[in-house]
């Protein structure tokens, strides 16, 4: 079942086509804008990223739409070569600054200047709901594309919600069809902080075979 969501984001439509995000709409309205809940909130993420990727160490991880570098520094501990891509200037140059050691690329997901075949591990943290649909085929192509044969992605992603101007939720079953010959081997609802019961997507990890 598809369940209407109201849209009260400040996140507009470019011209482009692409979502246009700002610093305070990377981890949504409430927790921007409350400290205790954006440090609980990045607690109860991190917390579960460490249980869905266990002891996962790859050579080359890539992580799309990083945003201003929120979760960059953890997901970067996972491989030996970490490249975060942000398609949004204002954010790039922000995690840019914050982590000049680190690799940024100033891309979107559907256009990836990556070879094919060269990643390990893809994560996308609330990224491909907010691909319009245009975009969004090209954008799983990509990922496929740069994508080893016995890599792993890791996604939070909304399923649930039919269009609104800024997101597109895709159900778990579309997401299922589409990263085809990968396969779902986990999954859970995504909830955000401990004393708030909101749905707020899935966490869905692929891989080729079945194992976790
Ligand atoms: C809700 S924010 C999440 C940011 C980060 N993953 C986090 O959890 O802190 C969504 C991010 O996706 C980026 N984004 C939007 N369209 C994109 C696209 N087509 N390709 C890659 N990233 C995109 C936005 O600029 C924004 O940084």
């Amino acid at each position: 079942m598809r369940i209407f969501r109201k849209n009260n984001s400040k996140s507009r439509l470019k011209k482009s086509n692409r979502i246009s995000f700002g610093v305070g709409q990377v981890v949504g309205e409430g927790a921007s804008k409350n400290l205790p809940a954006f440090s609980s909130r990045i607690y109860h993420e991190l917390k579960t990223i460490r249980k869905f990727l266990g002891d996962l160490h790859v050579e080359r991880s890539l992580e799309i739409g990083c945003g201003y570098a929120r979760l960059t520094p953890w997901i970067a501990e996972y491989s030996e070569q970490h490249c975060a891509v942000e398609p949004e200037e204002e954010l790039f140059n922000i995690a840019k600054g914050l982590y000049p050691s680190f690799d940024f690329v100033n891309c979107a997901a559907d256009k990836l200047p990556f070879p094919d075949n060269h990643f390990d591990f893809i994560f996308t943290w609330t990224v491909l709901q907010h691909i319009p649909p245009e975009k969004f085929q090209q954008s799983i192509d990509e990922i496929l594309r740069v994508i080893k044969d016995d890599g792993v992605i890791l996604m939070a992603e909304h399923v649930q919600y039919t269009p609104s101007p800024t997101t597109w939720g895709h159900t778990i079953e579309e997401y299922q069809e589409l990263l085809k010959p990968f396969v779902l081997t986990m999954h859970e609802p995504r909830k955000v902080e401990s004393l708030v019961d909101i749905n707020v997507g899935e966490i869905m990890k692929f891989k080729k075979n079945k194992g976790n």
